[in-house]
């Protein structure tokens, strides 16, 4: 009686076994099917409305969440894919020009959430590095990653916001080219950049000033414009100067301090801004309390946070120094809501 019951409890799980492997199998030849489907009408050349018309289409979609597309996100396209799929490296058609720790990095790979955006995953530095610009714009193509006709390129160089030549020469490549500019409350921007900075001298075991002995001219008991992370978070001054060159409608600015807390609302600012279809869900978002910040999910298999060195802890700053710089950048911030209409809760 017992042997009988003993090999009836092997044949179950033997038909159970058989069950889940069938389940593994039917899985793994779903994904790969993914990866075969062929993009059919991609969007001719210019960016599209959201409306039913300017959907991306479905099979679109769906091979974008194929395999291949996860390696183009990575930027290994294959020689055969690019023959294949008639891949192609296009130059940028938006541009996140700054501004340095405002999360330029989250923006970007967010963005990369997006069925039609495609990032250049390196900082390039074409615009703002004289050598890397006397190569070409060849040479700057050459540096974008691979993707379909109908998607766009995103490209990231922070130091393009405060950089003098750089309005002009992107101008000169492409004068409709749209600019995002994520911002974050400019004090608190000023500290990740000091942070930045220091975790740096640390790592090579240098000492290096406290953030009251930067920010402030210990003669003049001034804020110190100097220092260069305080020059960089008086944006007014920079866009000023892009301004020279590109209409404001050219420009979206982001909200850094919101894209940190509640991601959604402006990836899809973004994503009008851009004409694009909204496709980033809330699906696409998951807070990972570990981390203390939302995580990226591209679908069910393939999610990731961004880099520990994103998210650092910023040393105390004595109270007074961080009143003196709000108060500094008060009348700049004023002048900043001013020039680009969207308004702050800065101090
Ligand atoms: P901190 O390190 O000061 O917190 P950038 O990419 O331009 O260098 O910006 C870095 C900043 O991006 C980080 O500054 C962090 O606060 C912010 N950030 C925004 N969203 C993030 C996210 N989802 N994960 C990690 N950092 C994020």
């Amino acid at each position: 009686m017992q042997l009988q019951q003993q090999a009836l409890l092997r044949q179950k799980l033997l038909v159970l076994g058989s069950l889940a492997i069938g389940s593994l199998l039917y899985l793994v030849a779903r994904v790969g099917s993914l990866d075969r489907l062929q993009p059919t009408c991609p969007l001719d050349g210019g960016l599209r409305p959201p409306d039913a018309a300017g959907q991306i289409p479905l099979r679109s979609l769906q091979f974008k969440r194929g395999l291949l597309l996860h390696e183009l996100r990575k930027g290994n396209a294959t020689p055969e894919h690019v023959r294949l799929h008639q891949l192609v490296q296009q130059l940028p058609r938006a541009i996140i020009i700054g501004v340095r720790k405002g999360g330029t990095r989250a923006l970007l790979e967010m963005l990369n959430l997006h069925p039609a955006v495609v990032k250049a995953s390196q900082e390039i530095h074409f615009f703002d590095n004289d050598q890397n610009y006397a190569r070409g714009i060849d040479w700057y193509r050459g540096k974008m990653p691979f993707s379909f006709p109908h998607q766009i390129t995103i490209e990231k160089s922070p130091a393009y916001f405060i950089t003098e030549e750089v309005p002009e020469r992107i101008f000169k490549m492409n004068s409709s080219i749209k600019l995002l500019v994520i911002v974050r409350e400019p004090t608190t921007r000023a500290v990740s950049d000091y942070t930045q900075v220091l975790e740096g001298k640390e790592r090579k075991n240098k000492t290096y000033h406290k953030f009251e002995e930067l920010a402030v001219d210990g003669a003049t008991c001034e804020v110190n414009t100097k220092y260069k992370a305080v020059r960089t978070s008086i944006y007014t001054k920079h866009l000023e100067r892009w301004l020279n060159f590109f209409p404001a409608e050219q420009f979206h600015v982001v909200d850094g301090d919101r894209l940190i807390a509640d991601p959604l609302p402006e990836l899809q600012l973004v994503e009008r801004f851009l004409d694009l279809p909204a496709r980033i869900s809330q699906y696409n978002l998951y807070f990972n309390a570990t981390r203390g910040f939302y995580c990226l999910r591209f679908n069910v298999v393939f999610n990731k946070c961004l880099a520990g060195s994103k998210g650092r802890t910023h040393p105390d700053v004595d109270a007074a120094v961080v009143d003196k710089l709000q108060r500094f950048f008060h009348p700049f911030n004023r002048k900043f809501y001013q020039i680009t209409g969207r308004t702050f809760n800065w101090p």
